[in-house]
């Protein structure tokens, strides 16, 4: 018999809702378990997926589940969260809320027995993605966060609207934290393998302000939330990518927030890297060739997250 994709989404709001979607649209998943506590509404979000099941590529199992029922899913997405605590445009607000519940969580989703992969979304994410770490009890790289994958769409995004070149032709990471200290690889990035250094001051559309660009970027997910007080389709179209890369062990380099044991001279921290993910979750750093001024801001940016992780310790457990 062949094996069966199974994916549980724990907190099932905009954000989980979606991934859901996007994993059962993208024929990535061949079971789905929503796990949430708002049972009328993780109760209608499980109705409208199965609504759409006709329409999907392949069948796709929707159930609404139990903690007890993540224990044998090869996935699990962490996407609970309270999306309204960040409407200050500092994702570290939700730390206080999202690192109770979770410490509250995490015990009662291992006492399943799952051992797979756990890739978190919820902010702050490197901060989560630290804490569901260490209380999953996982080996390294089984936990890891979408962390600057959305960024980096971002300022792909920003780069296709520059340039006018298509998003697949062009290689660039955002690295650092998903949230304001975060920075665009710059000397890494390139077109269709030829080096943006190369390009620019010989063709207009290649000779802009690259921190301009760079904030673009950045502020491209609170534009998103002004208007519609969430963000949904970046997120869950990077959880969806990398969901396809474990499940399908394809060792496709992204960037997750991942924790980094050396790599980069850093140790114990989550940030957004480009790492190799496959059946193992986050199985590789890759280590960007970063000039010295890029590599004194990539660790200006861990040592804020460092900062922040410190802070989540003394949250304690919700009742
Ligand atoms: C995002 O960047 C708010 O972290 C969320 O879309």
């Amino acid at each position: 018999m062949h094996k069966i994709r199974k994916v549980g989404i724990l907190g099932v709001g905009h954000v989980g809702a979606h991934c859901a979607y996007s994993l059962a649209i993208q024929g990535i998943v061949d079971e789905l378990v929503l796990v949430d506590l708002r049972a009328d509404r993780v109760k209608s979000e499980c109705q409208d997926l199965r609504d759409a099941v006709m329409y999907m590529p392949h069948n796709v199992t929707v159930n609404v589940g139990t903690y007890a029922d993540l224990g044998d899913c090869d996935v699990l997405v962490n996407s609970l969260g309270d999306i309204s605590l960040v409407a200050t445009g500092d994702r570290n607000h939700e730390m206080r809320y999202t690192v109770a519940q979770l410490k509250a969580t995490m015990p009662k989703v291992m006492a399943s027995g799952f051992t797979g992969v756990i890739i978190t979304i919820t902010n702050p994410c490197d901060t989560i993605a630290n804490l569901v770490y260490k209380l999953s009890g996982l080996p390294k790289g089984r936990v890891f966060g979408t962390g600057t994958g959305l960024d980096t769409s971002r300022l792909v995004s920003a780069l296709a609207q520059q340039t006018g070149i298509d998003h697949q032709a062009i290689s660039a990471y955002m690295i650092g934290e998903h949230g304001d200290c975060q920075i665009a690889a710059w000397s890494c990035v390139s077109f269709g393998g030829v080096p943006l250094s190369a390009l620019e001051g010989k063709d207009e559309r290649f000779s802009f302000d690259k921190e301009e660009l760079q904030k673009t970027a950045i502020n491209a997910g609170w534009v998103t939330y002004h208007g519609k007080q969430c963000t949904e389709y970046g997120i869950c179209s990077t959880l969806a990518r990398m969901v396809r890369a474990v499940l399908h062990d394809e060792k496709r380099i992204m960037p997750a927030s991942m924790l980094l044991d050396g790599e980069y001279g850093e140790h114990d921290v989550f940030v957004g890297v480009p790492c190799v993910i496959g059946k193992n979750g986050a199985e590789e750093v890759i280590e960007l060739p970063l000039t010295a001024e890029e590599k004194v801001k990539f660790h200006e940016c861990c040592e804020n997250v460092r900062k922040h992780i410190k802070d989540s310790e003394s949250i304690e457990a919700a009742k």
